[in-house]
């Protein structure tokens, strides 16, 4: 399994790392527009190598696409990152040209990749790359759910006292500070549902300390967080390189599913070889109904300003 991961930044330096540390992909190449900035990043990896016992090859380029020739899965994480007090919605403007100019010249070397986006906003940067180019669309992943998903199981965790493994949880909608979707009446701690161990106010707090999870951390680090998003990556990636059928919430072009069309927006997906293998329907509630709406609504938003 050959991997290439778009922008050695914090977050695609952190993707690489746990790609590699998890040792299912035979090589990752790190590519950046920054002369030499992956070849460096790439080689301090490597010298992890013998120290945390992976045989993952990991290759730094510099904005040479050749060398990313026939990659099964490609990442993008590559644009600006939000500063503090930014809506991820705010980047699109110098994302979108990014985003659209690095899939195309990734698909031209690996026709046949899965792509998974992690740029934001992400859910527009997953729409524009469908709309650019000629992917079919159980290859094109936006990455938000999973690492929101985390972040409501770190903050279950934190109101349970109890261990996060004990915790299992999911988020779907936007990946947005407003539009995300904790799904907290579905939460369980080993199988019994949360609200039996948590008072509607104390899951509320849970539901809104997840949402801004992404503006909590750039507030407290200036930048964007990356081991999380990082470590989300690489267990899609794994899923994939598996052929896990292991389920993610991801943002994914939706034709009528969820009674949403023509928008990426996050569901959750069953994920294997063949990038997203299925849609998964889940009933919703009416207020959770509601909210997708919403959320969709403020996505097509963002959707609206892109010269397509
Ligand atoms: C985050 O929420 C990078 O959007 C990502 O941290």
């Amino acid at each position: 399994m050959k991997v290439t991961v778009v922008g050695a930044g914090a977050v695609g330096a952190s993707c690489a790392e746990y790609i590699a540390i998890k040792n299912f992909a035979s090589e990752v190449v790190l590519l950046d527009i920054k002369e030499g900035y992956a070849e460096g990043k790439a080689m301090d990896l490597m010298q992890t190598a013998s120290l945390n016992g992976f045989d993952t090859k990991i290759t730094g380029i510099t904005n040479d696409y050749s060398k990313t020739a026939n990659s099964d899965v490609c990442i993008i994480t590559s644009g600006i990152p939000r500063k503090p007090g930014m809506t991820r919605e705010e980047l699109i403007g110098i994302n979108a040209g990014i985003v659209k100019n690095v899939s195309s010249s990734l698909i031209a070397h690996s026709p046949n990749t899965i792509m998974i986006v992690v740029s934001n906003p992400m859910d527009t940067m997953a729409y524009l790359v469908h709309k650019s180019t000629s992917l079919p669309k159980h290859k094109i992943i936006g990455m938000g759910g999973a690492l929101d998903s985390a972040r409501f199981k770190y903050r279950l965790a934190e109101a349970l006292e109890g261990p996060i493994s004990d915790v299992d949880g999911m988020v779907i909608g936007g990946h947005s500070d407003t539009g995300m979707i904790p799904l907290t009446r579905l939460a369980t701690r080993n199988g019994v549902p949360v609200s039996q161990f948590l008072s509607e106010d104390r899951l509320n707090t849970v539901k809104e300390d997840t949402k801004v999870g992404g503006a909590t951390l750039t507030k407290l680090l200036g930048t964007s967080a990356w081991y999380a998003p990082g470590a989300a990556v690489s267990s899609m990636v794994q899923a994939i390189a598996c052929d896990q059928k292991k389920m993610f919430p991801c943002s994914v072009m939706l034709q009528g599913e969820y009674g949403l069309n023509d928008i990426c927006l996050g569901v959750p997906v069953i994920l294997g070889k063949n990038g997203i293998e299925k849609i998964v329907n889940i009933e919703l509630n009416q207020a959770e109904k509601d909210n997708m709406i919403s959320s969709a609504e403020a996505v097509k938003s963002v959707n609206d300003l892109l010269e397509l």
